[in-house]
């Protein structure tokens, strides 16, 4: 039988959506891994700076992994040093092992993420290792970090599909969040790496991973690579999901996911969501700017449906 019609009215539907979300800018780490060229530090350090002085109260600033395996990441500490810090804004980087926390810690991280894949290909090309040894190879990172009191985000890769099994289990993708929580991730941020999931499998996911995790300890960090990720961040709104992850101009993919493209543009998710009113604290002109800077450094158009759009009708000026 064919499920009643939804006949929520308006101010019901938006009744249910949070109030405020909390936006984490992944460009400069999750966009920039994955240029050919060589960024500059410099160009790294001010586009960052650019992005905390929009209003992100995060941006996700680079990784302390191995140059050999992601040589655009090579220059992290220095990165780092560079930052303007912004009071208030926190700049977690990736750590995939305590060899990485350590280097981070000294470059003066106040918040590291480890990440960790719900399909054993995936983990195997990504960190070399199975889940089981990926969460292992955590655990120290969380037992270093408690008593620097520096807070550790967990990331879960492949939620709704991976790019050497096919599709992945929900149940797959709730034991990992499940251990990322209980070994004390704050938030677990769960990766449509490649950008497969669509609308009604992101609410799947939510609702089953939400029996193990609370849902406001839950971000949606969306890839837009079959143009799914603002449907599906939207999905994730409904189901009170009230962090997410996007990337400045729609910068990315994952080198370890070919084909991936960029997370779901900053500008794209900002737009939807003032058009809810729903309040993030950042601002769409100072956004246009940063998106502006590196789309004109990295010589090409921004992938941001938004961001072209304004630049049409009200152009940014010098
Ligand atoms: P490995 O080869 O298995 O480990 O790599 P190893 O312990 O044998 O080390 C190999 C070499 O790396 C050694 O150097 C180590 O010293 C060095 P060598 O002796 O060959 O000169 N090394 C390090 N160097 C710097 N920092 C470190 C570090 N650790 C070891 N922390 C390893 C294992 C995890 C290190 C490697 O596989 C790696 O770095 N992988 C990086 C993967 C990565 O960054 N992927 C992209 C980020 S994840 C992502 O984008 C998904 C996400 O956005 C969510 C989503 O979209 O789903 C988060
Ligand atoms: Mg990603």
């Amino acid at each position: 039988m064919p499920e009643a019609p939804d006949r929520r009215t308006d101010s019901e539907a938006a009744a249910k959506l949070p109030r405020s979300v909390r936006l984490v800018e992944v460009g400069p780490r999750d966009g920039l891994q994955n240029e050919q060229a060589i960024v500059p530090t410099d160009v790294k350090v001010a586009l960052i700076d650019m992005l905390a002085g929009a209003g992100f109260p995060a941006v996700e600033a680079t990784s302390f992994v191995s140059p050999r395996w992601v040589p655009q990441m090579a220059d992290a500490a220095e990165v780092m040093a560079r930052i303007t810090r912004k009071p208030g804004v926190r700049y977690p980087v990736l750590t995939p092992n305590l060899r990485g926390f350590e280097s981070a810690l000294a470059a003066g991280a106040d918040e590291v993420a480890v990440f960790v894949a719900a399909s054993e290909s995936f983990s195997r090309r990504n960190i070399n290792c199975t889940i089981a040894e990926s969460l292992e190879r955590a655990r120290p990172v969380f037992d270093a970090a408690k008593p620097r009191g520096v807070r550790v985000r967990g990331y879960v890769s492949c939620v709704l599909g991976c790019p050497y099994e096919g599709d992945v289990d929900a149940a797959a993708v709730a034991d990992v969040a499940a251990a990322l929580h209980a070994m004390g991730a704050y938030e677990v941020s769960l990766g449509d790496t490649i950008g497969t999931g669509t609308a009604g499998r992101t609410r799947a996911l939510i609702r089953r991973v939400g029996e193990r995790v609370p849902v406001a300890a839950l971000a949606g960090h969306f890839h837009d690579t079959y143009g799914q990720a603002l449907a599906n961040v939207y999905a994730a709104l409904e189901m009170g999901v009230a962090t997410f992850d996007c990337s400045v101009a729609g910068l990315g993919g994952c080198p370890y996911a070919k084909g991936a493209t960029g997370n779901v543009a900053s500008e794209d998710v900002l737009y939807l969501l003032e058009g809810l009113g729903i309040a993030t604290g950042v601002d769409m002109t100072a956004l246009r700017r940063a998106g502006r800077f590196i789309s004109e450094f990295l010589g090409r158009a921004s992938a941001s449906r938004v961001a072209r759009a304004l630049d049409a009708k009200q152009p940014l000026g010098a």
